[in-house]
């Protein structure tokens, strides 16, 4: 029904009205939005006129209750109180992002129409749409909707109540809008948390304006808490981090420190043993030589000995620091020490595919040496092996070294924490599998009583 139709019928006149106004209601809890729609609604029912409300679903039912409670006969209630769903009342004017003039003024007709004899003694209307809105984040359509309430309320003797929770203008920027929307309304009726006391209308909206600014503040106090404790939960989780980082670095020092010191002793012992023992026995051959200058034999065996030292010496220099890597490359120090080790303890050791060594790189190289000395060690050490077999294959993406004997087998327990985590073998297995992850690799010992295998495998 077009706007003329509504107020001829409505019978509540056209042009500027006294008896209007478009007042806005802020709340913090439900129970107080209520009383006041109620107080707003029943007056006028009171008065034989008509009440017209738009309101949300949880609000509904209450209103009704609490109509009833202030003395307003149900029958009253049921012809003049005509209570709308806001969210359907929307639906009928809402084009788009935007509310229709034309049609909001339709509606409000439609509504109102089959009242127009109790119009006369005045309506009271109530709506929730602009906060529906105002949830939504569609302010510019609130504000848009709240102005076709005013022009609505210019023209026709209606008192119009709007409401918004409080909580909707809590963030820092919302003063901005928050004042846009009060400055359309005739009066602004503060939330509950201020009690009486004002008479001017200028004082009310200044009260409420304080009351968004301590809502924005509230909010932004709360959010800076939550930071806070985020901080430092943050903070906490990190030093825990530190920790663990820490002591898994001691750790790994202290058995590093363990390494060197065993390193030093076997330096010391073979320099003791053997060529120490060389140079004892040159001595005491010079000694003789001094008194039996034509004795060739003692001559030989001077030379002999010289000669022993020299390898000795030369031996343990290339085991302390392999230079050979660098001259000869890795395919041809792996296998000359490889023909040493056989020679030295006695274990038969065949090798092949050692070519594929010499794509690695300079970091990669040192560390599959140390893991082929060490795993040929721990052979004579520990697997009473008559054979050990060395081999290297070149795979898409990566290298692998494998030593492979034929002894006892190792501790099937050792094995598996080995493959696991690394942990309760000796410093020996652990530097190894620590060196290889360290450059993106993975080692993996099997074992069984008629031998044992460790493959290492490190990126190209
Ligand atoms: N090829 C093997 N055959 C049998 N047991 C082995 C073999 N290799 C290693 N083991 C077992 O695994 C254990 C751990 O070896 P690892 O090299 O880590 O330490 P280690 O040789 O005892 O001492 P080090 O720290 O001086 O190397 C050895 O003590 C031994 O019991
Ligand atoms: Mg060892």
């Amino acid at each position: 029904m077009p706007l003329s139709e509504v107020t001829s019928v409505a019978g509540f006149g056209e042009g500027a009205n006294t008896h209007s106004a478009h007042r806005v209601q802020f709340y913090n809890h439900d129970g107080y939005l209520i009383s006041s729609v109620v107080e707003h609604l029943s007056s006028t029912l009171l008065r034989g006129g008509v009440g017209l409300a738009f309101v949300t679903e949880p609000h509904r039912e209450q209103i009704c209750e609490r109509l009833h409670l202030s003395g307003v006969p149900s029958e009253v209630v049921e012809a003049h109180c005509i209570l709308v769903d806001a969210a359907y009342g929307l639906s009928c004017f809402m084009r788009g992002t935007a509310p229709d003039r034309r049609l909001f003024n339709s509606t409000l007709g439609d509504f109102l129409a089959p009242h127009s004899t109790a119009a006369a003694q005045g309506v009271a209307a109530f709506g929730e749409m602009v906060a529906l809105l105002w949830a939504e984040g569609k302010y510019d359509a609130a504000i848009q909707l709240e102005q076709l309430w005013t022009d609505f309320t210019d023209q026709h003797a209606v008192q119009l109540l709007c409401a918004y929770p409080l909580s909707y203008f809590s963030r820092a920027d919302d003063g901005k809008r928050f004042a846009q929307v009060c400055a359309h309304h005739s009066s602004v009726i503060p939330a509950e948390s201020f009690i009486s006391g004002i008479v001017e209308e200028d004082q009310a909206r200044e009260v409420a304006e304080l009351q968004q600014r301590a809502a924005a503040l509230a909010k932004e106090v709360e959010a800076r808490k939550h930071a806070e404790a985020r901080l430092r939960a943050n903070q906490v989780e990190l030093e825990s981090i530190v920790q663990q980082r820490t002591a898994a670095l001691r750790k790994l020092s202290l058995q590093l420190l363990k390494l060197q010191d065993i390193e030093r002793r076997r330096v010391a012992r073979e320099l003791h043993e053997s060529v120490g023992q060389d140079f004892a026995g040159l001595k005491m051959n010079l000694d003789l030589a001094r008194h039996f200058p034509h004795n060739t034999e003692l001559w030989d065996k001077c030379d002999q000995l010289l000669e022993h030292c020299i390898h000795e010496v030369r031996t343990l220099s290339n085991l302390l620091h392999p230079p050979i890597i660098e001259d000869a490359g890795l395919p041809s120090a792996a296998e000359w020490y490889v023909q040493d080790f056989a020679k030295r303890s006695g274990i038969r050791v065949s090798f092949h595919g050692l070519d594929a060594l010499s794509v690695l790189s300079d970091q990669s190289r040192l560390v599959v040496f140390r893991a082929l000395q060490e795993s040929l060690i721990n052979i004579y050490r520990h697997a009473r092996a008559t054979h050990a077999e060395v081999s290297s294959s070149s795979e898409e993406n990566s290298i692998t070294l494998t030593v492979a004997d034929n002894g006892v087998g190792m501790d099937l327990k050792k094995v598996e924490q080995f493959n696991s985590s690394g942990a309760s073998t000796g410093v020996g297995l652990t530097s190894i599998r620590e060196r290889v992850r360290e450059l993106g690799g993975h080692c993996h010992i099997t074992s069984s009583p008629q031998g044992t295998s460790l493959t290492i495998s490190l990126p190209k």
